[in-house]
């Protein structure tokens, strides 16, 4: 019997920077990757939009076997995790948060900065988790309107992102911050843009590493990893949008290339933002 796959979800290719480390990480899981390109960016949506789309999402992974659901997308995750989790009690779901933990934890200057979408910096989940981890830092945040659709295309260097970069970085740099936290899964893929931009005495934290950690930790608790296998793992990705832009950016962000790329249609309802604990 095929063992069942883990399944990842973004609005778009930007899920692609944790699957790269989940692929690294546990070589013999097979992956589904859900890419809802027909709907992104979800970050300028309103809430209710945005858990309708994650619920959606979420469903159609799990009609497809997944053994584990990550959200790889931190708006879903800021929106509507904690409304996933209540839809499926007896699932395994991994969310992404901002590495605002992390990030106060090794700051020198006592200021640190979040990119990341209006979804997620306006979310209740993103508030909390600054009043919990960040005390007496303080958080200086930024979302770069038109990143997440250079990343789409596939263009992640050239003057225009230098400019945009530089642009939505100068206050968190004027703020006097000494650690950026990516709280966007798109961002990676401009880490090397983002680095020249705030300078070596920034340090730029991409959560992916510890969210496929995370994974591996709630597979083997319940005993759900994939035996070693001989043969590397089958990773199929789907797209609600052109199948042709996935295979393209496929190739551009990951090298990957003869990937498995399909069309699949989402199902989409009514569903809850998630509610202020
Ligand atoms: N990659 C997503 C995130 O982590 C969302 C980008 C978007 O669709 O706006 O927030």
């Amino acid at each position: 019997m095929t063992p069942s796959p883990i399944g990842l979800f973004d609005s778009g290719v930007g899920g692609l920077s944790v699957w790269r480390c989940i692929a690294d990480l546990l070589p013999a899981e097979r992956t589904i990757y859900l890419a809802d390109q027909a709907h992104v960016p979800y970050g300028p949506r309103p809430p209710a939009e945005i858990a309708a789309l994650t619920h959606a999402a979420a469903a159609w992974l799990l009609e497809q076997g997944a053994k584990l659901v990550v959200i790889a997308c931190n708006t879903a995750s800021a929106v509507a995790l904690a409304s996933v989790r209540q839809a499926w009690p007896q699932a395994l779901i991994v969310g992404m948060e901002p590495a605002v933990k992390p990030a106060s934890a090794g700051t020198r200057s006592g200021r640190v900065g979040v990119m990341a979408t209006p979804g997620t910096l306006h979310a209740d989940r993103f508030h909390r988790l600054v009043e919990r981890f960040a005390g007496g830092v303080e958080v200086h945040t930024s979302f770069c309107p038109g990143l997440v659709e250079w990343v789409e295309q596939g263009w992640l260097a050239g003057p225009e992102i230098d400019a945009l970069l530089r642009r939505c970085l100068a206050p968190l740099l004027a703020a006097g911050i000494d650690q950026l936290v990516l709280g966007c899964t798109h961002y990676p893929f401009l880490l090397p843009a983002i680095q020249a931009a705030v300078g070596p005495g920034v340090t730029v934290i991409d959560p992916a590493p510890a969210v496929a950690r995370q994974v591996q930790r709630r597979l083997a608790a319940a005993d759900l990893l994939a035996p070693a296998a001989a043969m590397p793992a089958q990773h199929q990705f789907y797209t609600t949008g052109e199948v042709a832009a996935l295979q393209t950016a496929l190739t551009r962000l990951l090298g990957l290339t003869g990937a498995s790329v399909r069309a699949a249609s989402l199902q989409i309802q009514a569903a809850d933002a998630e509610v202020p604990a």
